[in-house]
């Protein structure tokens, strides 16, 4: 083979690999392998300059942009969508368009994530990438093609093909997109593509979730300006002049629409949307694989629908779904109002980001005495809640992201995740916000707040700390814990304001003609109250330790030191050197306990509870959830009442074992972890046939 023919296939090689990397996410071969490859063409590009074109993969990232962007004015105008909110006006739309053409009652729909991007036109000459433009206004947009040119996703020249490895594999489709009816009854590999002299196409410029977590790490860690969400990221990296700075950026594409097709043969593109997402992706563009088609509208709703639940699963934003007429020339002939197309309609979900004013930070003080800042915000509605505070995580968060009390700030509320403070809208000050200075003291005792090495938060360390009181209870009477029940927060809270009780061990010492003299309390209520406080003195020893709140130390934690101290006298005594001998205690949580047993308030309080006979020793359990990876690979559903642990515990014993818990059974769950009254969960595994464990059992899979 002489070094021309060499370098071609090199270049038609090194092209299908970036396609497996960036388009299918599948590589065939390893980055080592890729890099001798890119370095032998490389090396035949340095002798041979002359060979070198515009789709040479080399020339990704091009020169810089002088000043400003030339102007493109697209072939066909690059038109926009209606919007619907809800069924009910995707079903509008089609009586709409069902009263101008009764085709439409026949007519199928193609339904594609409506993806929270940055449109752009991508023009191919002669299957080679030529040009591209942003939408700009729709008539004319702005030359982006060296940035363009860095989109690993964008072939540079079409179709893909495989050198030597086998390209058929790669275009079988994992969708029903995968038929390309329009090209007649030809055998898979008689098939040739039809690729216009010009082809204009368009797509969603985009970044990945997971890619814009670690990229605005990346920016922050250099300490340069990072950005608020995916969308503006990739706005922003899109427009950069210099396209090495957009080829550092994870931008990525999914195309979806031919604009323009002009060809000398006078082929014709696919004339169902259907067909021209399976062709595009049979050149080598990436398309949606969320992408499907229906019969009926009333089908393609309920498709549409499910996605507003699962939008996580794409791993990219979006804001609604695309509901389009798969009959492209049917869509074509219905016209369009204004910019908006009558053959499509975008089915909008709901917003998870909205701006509000940042009214105040304030600082709420948890049952460890952590710090937390929370946001008091201007209430703002996302996603039919209206939200009025949002977590601001922790005191590093704000300095970090600069965000200060008076901004504009993005809110995120999504699913079940609290909502949070995104970062400041910075472009929106008046100079009149206000930095926000941590407290040096906490805001509910005075006391001087403290700082433990190796993690980010402050915290109250004064055990008297009423704010603390009221959570010390609730954690202290818990089900993981003492399990004291008919204890709410409402009766602690009447409890404390009484004056009954200042810490947990004066609930002890409380008596019946106390209770009956607070509001809601009869004879039975006070004598079942008074009951449950006198059972718990019962209980287990690891149950007495996780009670006391040590920082940092859990469920699984206690339970060790119960297991290797066997009482509490022992563990007080016990020096960090002892502690840290056991498995799994690291130095920060041997000091935090040695520190808690040597506070005269805890020793006070370790009294009161031993005269009050709350004085267990070693627990029943023979306890050995020291970190291992017994667990590894395995998945547990746990349903009812455990013996010792209780939900959380549980789950905390099984992932210190290398193990995960779900909520729901399926096949793939390991093992069903069963305790008293379970629920429909027992049925479900047996009907599956997933083995079941009790408490005993599951302690001795860790310990195997
Ligand atoms: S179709 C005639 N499909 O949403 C074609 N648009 O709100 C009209 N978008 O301007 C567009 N994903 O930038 C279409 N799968 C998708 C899309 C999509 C995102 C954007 C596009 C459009 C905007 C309209």
């Amino acid at each position: 083979m002489d070094t021309f023919a060499r370098y071609q296939q090199l270049k038609q090689e090194i092209n299908f690999h970036l396609y497996r990397y960036h388009v299918l996410d599948a590589p065939v071969i390893s980055d080592a392998e890729y890099d001798k490859l890119w370095n032998e063409f490389k090396a035949l590009e340095a002798a041979h300059p002359n060979w070198v074109t515009p789709d040479s993969p080399s020339q990704r990232a091009g020169a810089v942009v002088s000043d400003k962007f030339e102007k493109v004015r697209h072939p066909r105008p690059i038109l926009s969508l209606a919007n619907a909110f809800g069924a009910a006006d995707a079903r509008a739309w089609y009586e709409r368009i069902r009263k101008i053409d009764d085709r439409v009652e026949q007519a199928k729909f193609t339904v594609e994530p409506k993806i929270d991007g940055l449109s752009v036109v991508l023009h191919y000459r002669g299957g080679v990438f030529a040009q591209g433009a942003t939408r700009g206004d729709g008539e004319i947009g702005e030359d982006i093609t060296a940035n363009l040119r860095t989109v690993r996703a964008i072939p540079l020249q079409i179709p893909v093909s495989s050198g030597q490895y086998s390209v058929s594999s790669t275009q079988k489709s994992e969708t029903n997109i995968g038929q390309l009816s329009f090209l007649g009854n030809v055998s898979e590999e008689n098939r040739q593509l039809p690729i216009p002299k010009t082809l204009v196409i368009r797509g969603e410029v985009f970044i990945n979730n997971k890619d814009f977590e670690a990229m605005n790490t990346r920016l922050a860690e250099a300490g340069e300006k990072t950005y608020l969400n995916p969308r503006n990221s990739a706005a922003g990296s899109l427009r950069q002049l210099d396209p090495a700075i957009t080829a550092s950026r994870p931008l990525t594409i999914l195309v979806y629409q031919v604009v323009y097709w002009e060809d000398e043969a006078g082929r014709q593109p696919p004339m169902a949307q259907s067909e021209t997402l399976a062709w595009l992706k049979a050149l080598g563009f990436p398309v949606s694989a969320a992408a499907r088609t229906f019969d009926n509208l009333d089908e393609a709703i309920a498709y549409t629908e499910t996605w507003d639940k699962r939008r996580d699963e794409l791993g990219y934003e979006i804001d609604g779904m695309v509901i389009k007429l798969d009959d492209l020339r049917l869509a074509d002939e219905l016209g369009f109002v204004g910019k908006d197309p009558r053959g499509a309609v975008a089915f909008k979900f709901p917003a998870r980001e909205v701006t509000t004013t940042l009214l105040n930070i304030e600082v709420e003080v948890g049952r460890t005495g952590v710090l937390t800042p929370r946001a008091a915000l201007e209430a703002v509605e996302i996603g039919g809640v209206v939200v009025r505070n949002a977590t601001l995580h922790n005191f590093d968060y704000i300095a970090e992201k600069d965000i200060r009390i008076g901004d504009r700030v993005l809110v995120k509320r999504a699913g079940e995740v609290i909502p949070y403070v995104i970062g400041p809208v910075v472009d929106a000050r008046s100079g009149a916000e206000m930095a926000y200075i941590p407290p040096q003291a906490c805001p509910a005792c005075g006391q001087p707040v403290e700082h433990f090495e190796g993690e980010v938060a402050w915290y109250c360390v004064n055990a008297a700390c009423p704010a603390q009181l009221v959570r010390n209870l609730e954690h202290y009477v818990s089900r993981g814990a003492m399990d004291i029940s008919g204890l709410g927060v409402k009766i602690v809270e009447q409890l404390i304001s009484a004056g009954l009780v200042r810490d947990v061990a004066d609930l002890y010492t409380l008596t019946r003609e106390q209770l009956l003299n607070l509001e809601g309390f009869a004879d039975k209520k006070a004598d079942n109250l008074l009951a449950a406080i006198a059972d718990s003195k019962s209980r287990p020893l690891n149950r007495l330790i996780t009670a006391l709140g040590i920082h940092g130390v859990g469920e699984v934690a206690a339970a060790d030191l119960a297991k290797h101290f066997g009482a509490l006298d022992a563990l007080a005594a016990a020096t960090p050197a002892d502690l840290e001998a056991i498995e799994g205690f690291g130095p920060n949580t041997a000091a935090s306990i040695v520190d808690w047993f040597a506070r005269p308030a805890n020793q006070n309080l370790l009294a009161k509870l031993k005269a009050a006979g709350v004085w267990p020793v070693a627990s029943q359990y023979p306890v050995t959830s020291n970190q291992s990876a017994a667990l590894a690979g395995m998945t547990f559903v746990v349903t009812g009442t455990l013996p010792t642990l209780s939900r959380e515990g549980v789950k905390e014993f099984i992932e210190s074992h290398g193990g995960k818990v779900t909520d729901s059974v399926s096949k793939k769950t390991s093992y069903l972890v069963l305790g008293e009254n379970p629920g429909s969960k027992h049925d479900k595994a047996l009907a599956l046939g997933v083995p079941v464990l009790d408490e005993a059992a599951l302690r001795k899979l860790a310990a195997e």
